[in-house]
């Protein structure tokens, strides 16, 4: 199939300010990775006059294509917006008419979007070739949508490829409603949904944390569950 890719761009992966050299052979070392977790986290303001920079824009869109993939069917595609034409088209497709709202204000302020969607198709045709044998096609035989898994996957290194690159990312919905207006809009074939959508780009000075976040993050004592199901598993 033409137009496969087997290998990465040159990697730009550890040439950011601040991050520490790469490990003999060009390799991430654990530390370097570790980092890149910790900063990893949604970015909703963004600096309008910084583009970027298209080196790092296919960086971020050729580690996508690393992520794991059921049956490596890679039933993904993703969309890239970058002209104010073409993401104006993205946010009046996926949004309400009226004011904008502020998280909606600074979101707009994004010079990137990459709209990753998923094709079930892709994985009903793989799972039927004779390796697989699901010849039937049967949905019910999925124990969960391995299409968005793997597109959800793809996503997450797209936002941790943006924190290596001192980006900032956030990953948010496309409400189902809009989807068929997205579809329109751009031109996408029926048989693609959008698992939701990344904004890409140098955080802006008004970045608003999740209200989400007072929740506190879940500690491994209460969600891991060693050998079975003990005292924890009420939670
Ligand atoms: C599937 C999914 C959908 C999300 N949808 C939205 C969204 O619509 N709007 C938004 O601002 N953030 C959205 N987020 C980001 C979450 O609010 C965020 O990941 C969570 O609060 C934890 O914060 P952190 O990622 O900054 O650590 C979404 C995240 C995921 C994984």
């Amino acid at each position: 199939m033409g137009g496969r890719c087997t290998d990465l761009p040159p990697s730009g992966i550890t040439s950011h300010p601040g991050s520490v050299g790469p490990a003999a052979g060009g390799r991430l070392s654990a530390v370097e990775f570790s980092e890149v977790l910790r900063r990893r986290r949604m970015v909703r303001d963004y600096d309008p006059d910084r583009p970027v920079p298209a080196e790092v824009r296919e960086r971020l869109l050729a580690h996508a294509l690393r992520a794991p993939s059921a049956g490596f069917s890679q039933g993904w595609a993703f969309l890239v917006l970058e002209t104010a034409g073409e993401r104006d088209a993205f946010w009046a497709a996926t949004t309400g008419a009226g004011a904008p709202d502020g998280w909606l204000t600074r979101m707009r302020r994004a010079p990137l979007l990459v709209v990753p969607f998923s094709d079930k198709s892709a994985y009903l045709d793989r799972y039927a070739e004779p390796d697989k044998g699901w010849t039937d096609r049967d949905e019910d035989r999925w124990p969960v949508p391995y299409w968005d898994v793997d597109t959800g996957m793809a996503s997450l290194l797209v936002l941790l490829t943006a924190v290596d690159e001192g980006l900032g990312a956030c990953f948010f919905g496309v409400p189902p409603e809009r989807v068929a207006a997205l579809r329109e809009a751009f031109g996408v074939p029926a048989r693609f949904r959008p698992v939701g959508c990344v904004s890409v780009g140098y955080p802006g000075t008004e970045d608003k944390r999740s209200p989400s976040l007072k929740r506190g993050r879940r500690g491994v004592d209460e969600v891991v569950h060693r050998g079975r199901w003990g005292a924890t598993g009420a939670h």
